[in-house]
């Protein structure tokens, strides 16, 4: 059994929650901080403040012994051996994170410090980031022999972080001191080692005692950029396929089966060659754009980057323009959105396509009614229900009576929905699918119009086909 490490997590966003419990799940002592009282509140009377699987089970489990949660950070910086920064760090105008979060917390630390810490940056930032840590550090003068600072970054992703975290693809340590290395092999011995995966009540997922977690030390610039390059990376393959998608659809092929074609290549690999809307949520756009920024600080021409978020921000016109040209005109036409989160599995709706196809298609004079089976309650903050805006119980419910239905997000229970019911309940059978969730000539099948992305569209029999869509 390895012995458990004092940890102190700041920060009780997805990333610091989930970094909190999974460590105390792998048998660490945790405290974790935040600012926020209510939510510092919620967590400690039993809530559970995001839509995330196994999240509200690890709390459960944990809640009270294994993390405790505070406002007080000077006090668990003073009890824990490794303090994990987990703090937003939002874009700003530039493109480039706004660290202001960090740096606040890197100065309470500064002022509750008085043993040996290494100080770990769990959030997304820019490279060098490592040294404006240790450089806030010696401004408060305190001794760099009290402390190191090591780069870890987080590759989870909503919706299965808590797996992602149990059982990651690899874990990368950027630390410059050996004492710091030490130390953070410790606290991932659990799962490096692989005890964790022996235990009965380990939660399930690819590695397992005899394929543990692999972890890479390396210096903490590279761990930075690591992070900052695999998301451009998994960003620039969503729009690489989606502009072959746009292609695809002007020969008439179809752009599933080329992904199908392309992920083949072992070298390339099937995933993250989903077309569709574009990509959103909390990572993608910001984590592009700020590592551009970080490239044309080096005076370096990373165009690539801007390239990746263009065809991404083009994919919503591609498909509001495939509902226009479904229905010709949109002033008083009636619409079903059936998603509102960036995606599956979350009631995450930030920088959500789904989101920003609505906004327009209500600024065209369109009505929509929308349903989503988490994230309803979000939209409602930013999307308030008004004669234009309306939220359903159902997909169903939101399809009745309805011009056209729109896929904005890929939830399973939008692909396996009643087609019968819900021709039924339209009134015009038209589905466009911006994340192609069907076959097309089955939908045909169903009695649907359907149109997706980077696919040949599908008619009704019965509407008759016309000639071409116009774009
Ligand atoms: C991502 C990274 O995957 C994760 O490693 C990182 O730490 C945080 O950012 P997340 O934002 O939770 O995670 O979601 P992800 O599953 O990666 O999807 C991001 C966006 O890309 C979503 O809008 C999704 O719908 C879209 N997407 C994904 C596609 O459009 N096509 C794909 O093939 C895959």
């Amino acid at each position: 059994m390895t012995k458990p490490v004092s940890i102190c997590v700041i920060g009780s966003g997805y990333v610091g929650l989930v970094a909190a419990v999974c460590f105390a799940e792998m048998g660490h002592s945790v405290v974790c901080v935040d600012n926020d009282e209510s939510r510092v509140k919620t967590l400690r009377e039993g809530g559970v403040p995001i839509y995330e699987a196994n999240l509200p089970e690890l709390l459960k489990k944990h809640r009270g012994h294994g993390v405790e949660f505070t406002t007080e950070l000077g006090s668990a910086v003073e009890r824990s051996d490794a303090i994990f920064i987990a703090v937003g760090t939002p874009q700003g105008d530039t493109g480039a994170a706004d660290l202001s979060f960090v740096e606040a917390v890197v100065s309470e630390i500064a002022r509750a410090i008085t043993s040996y810490k290494v100080i770990v940056e769990k959030s997304t930032v820019p490279v060098y980031t490592n040294e404006w840590i240790r450089r806030v550090m010696q401004r408060y003068g305190i001794d760099h022999a009290l402390f190191d600072v090591v780069s870890n970054p987080e590759f989870l992703r909503e919706g299965t972080a808590i797996v992602d975290f149990l059982h990651p693809d690899r874990i990368v340590v950027g630390a410059g001191s050996e004492r710091a290395a030490r130390l953070m092999e410790s606290i991932y011995e659990p799962i490096t080692g692989g005890s964790y995966y022996t235990r009965t009540d380990a939660l399930l997922g690819a590695c397992s005692s005899e394929t543990p977690a692999k972890l890479l030390l390396t210096s903490a610039q590279s761990a930075e950029i690591i992070k900052h390059a695999s998301n451009a990376f998994l960003a620039l393959k969503i729009s690489f396929i989606n502009a072959v998608a746009n292609l695809a659809e002007s020969v008439d092929a179809d752009v599933e089966d080329i992904a199908a074609g392309i992920g083949l290549d072992s070298r390339i690999g099937h995933k993250f060659l989903h077309a569709g809307l574009g990509y959103g949520g909390s990572c993608f756009p910001k984590d592009v754009a700020a590592f551009h920024w970080v490239a044309q600080q080096q005076g370096l021409n990373f165009e690539l980057l801007q390239e990746v978020q263009r065809i991404n921000d083009a994919q919503k016109d591609v498909f509001f323009n495939k509902v226009r040209s479904a229905l010709w005109t949109l002033r008083g036409k009636k619409l079903a959105a059936l998603g509102l989160a960036f995606k599956r599995d979350t009631d995450d709706i930030r920088e959500s396509p789904a989101l920003s196809v609505i906004k327009r298609l209500i600024e065209a004079g369109a009505s929509v009614t929308a349903y989503d089976p988490a994230a309803m309650d979000r939209a409602k903050e930013v999307l308030p229900p008004s004669k234009q805006m309306k939220y359903a119980d159902s997909a169903i419910e939101a399809a009745e009576d309805v011009d056209a239905v729109l896929i904005l997000t890929d939830w399973k229970e939008f692909a396996t929905l009643d087609l019968a019911e819900l021709n039924r309940a339209v009134r015009f059978p038209i589905v466009i699918d911006g994340r192609n969730l069907y076959k097309p000539l089955y939908m045909a099948e169903q009695g649907f119009t359907y149109v997706s992305i980077g696919r040949p569209a599908v008619y009704n029999a019965q509407q008759g086909k016309p000639r071409r869509l116009i774009a």
